[in-house]
């Protein structure tokens, strides 16, 4: 006999919401729980809001990344070439875990597509995957590291700090030449430090090289052994995007 009415709550009408039927089996007089169909969905809906990505790239998936937008050929064989190692590296995730290998998306034109790919591999991992995902720009992490700081002397006590050496996957957004201080670059590094060791998968989008950034040799030494570096096209999707949506405009405007 089932004990749990059924609400609107649960998209199978089957629970309350909360993702467990309380069931009492009248023969041997006890009472248990068991999983609604929902709970699956429940989850990977907990896993979608604490990831925190974008909602500009909220349901964003590999497949939609377009690689013949760009001009030129080079710019399309590095796009198909980025897109396809997304492909695999979702397809292979247990693999690339067992290592602890992430990815580094690169380019120097700001636009590219670095952080629609990124974040498409992070969705594509909480929805087939169901392992918990974060999204943080490395200027946001920067600046939460300096109110940890701020707040309490006990830096480490800071949740968000300790969720970034933790979550299974973590897509470091824009990490760029600037380095910051000593005691923010302290943490940052014992961060990335944690990552390694505990081989878990850093996406990180950037727009230069590793041996680019200025931070501190044993940060690039750890990004180097955690990520595959991934040659973004040097061409902004982001402009061509601007120029066709004002064009379309244009033609409303002065029709
Ligand atoms: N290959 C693509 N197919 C479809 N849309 C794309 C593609 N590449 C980029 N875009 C779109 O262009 C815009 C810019 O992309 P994105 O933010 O990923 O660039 P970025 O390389 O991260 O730029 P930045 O260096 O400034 O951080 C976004 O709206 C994104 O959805
Ligand atoms: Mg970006
Ligand atoms: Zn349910």
């Amino acid at each position: 006999m089932t004990l749990t009415a059924p609400t609107d709550d649960c998209p199978y009408k089957t629970c309350d919401g909360s993702g467990i039927i309380l069931v009492r089996d009248l023969e041997k007089g006890i009472e248990f729980g068991k999983f609604c169909a929902c709970r699956d969905k429940l989850i990977t809906n907990s896993k979608i809001q604490f990831a925190d990505i974008p909602e500009e790239f909220r349901d964003l998936k590999i497949g939609s990344f377009k690689t013949s937008c760009y001009e030129n050929d080079i710019s399309r064989t590095r796009a198909a070439m980025a897109k396809k190692a997304a492909t695999n590296f979702v397809k292979e995730f247990e693999i690339m875990r067992k290592h602890g290998k992430g990815l580094y998306m690169y380019g120097h034109t700001k636009g590219s597509g670095k952080t629609r790919l990124a974040v498409s591999i992070a969705n594509a991992l909480m929805n087939v995957h169901k392992v918990s995902a974060k999204f943080i720009t490395t200027p946001n992490l920067l600046e939460e590291i300096k109110a940890a700081f701020r707040s309490d002397s006990e830096y480490s006590s800071s949740e968000l700090i300790n969720v970034m050496k933790r979550v299974p996957v973590l897509v470091l957004d824009d990490i760029g030449t600037e380095k910051p201080s000593d005691w923010v670059n302290e943490t940052f590094y014992s961060i990335l430090n944690d990552r390694m060791t505990g081989n878990k998968v850093t996406i990180f989008t950037s727009n230069c090289t590793i041996e680019e950034l200025h931070h501190d040799d044993r940060i690039k030494n750890r990004i180097e052994k955690m990520a595959i570096p991934i040659w973004f096209p040097e061409e902004s999707m982001r402009t061509k995007i601007a120029k066709q949506e004002n064009e379309d405009l244009q033609m409303i405007l002065f029709k």
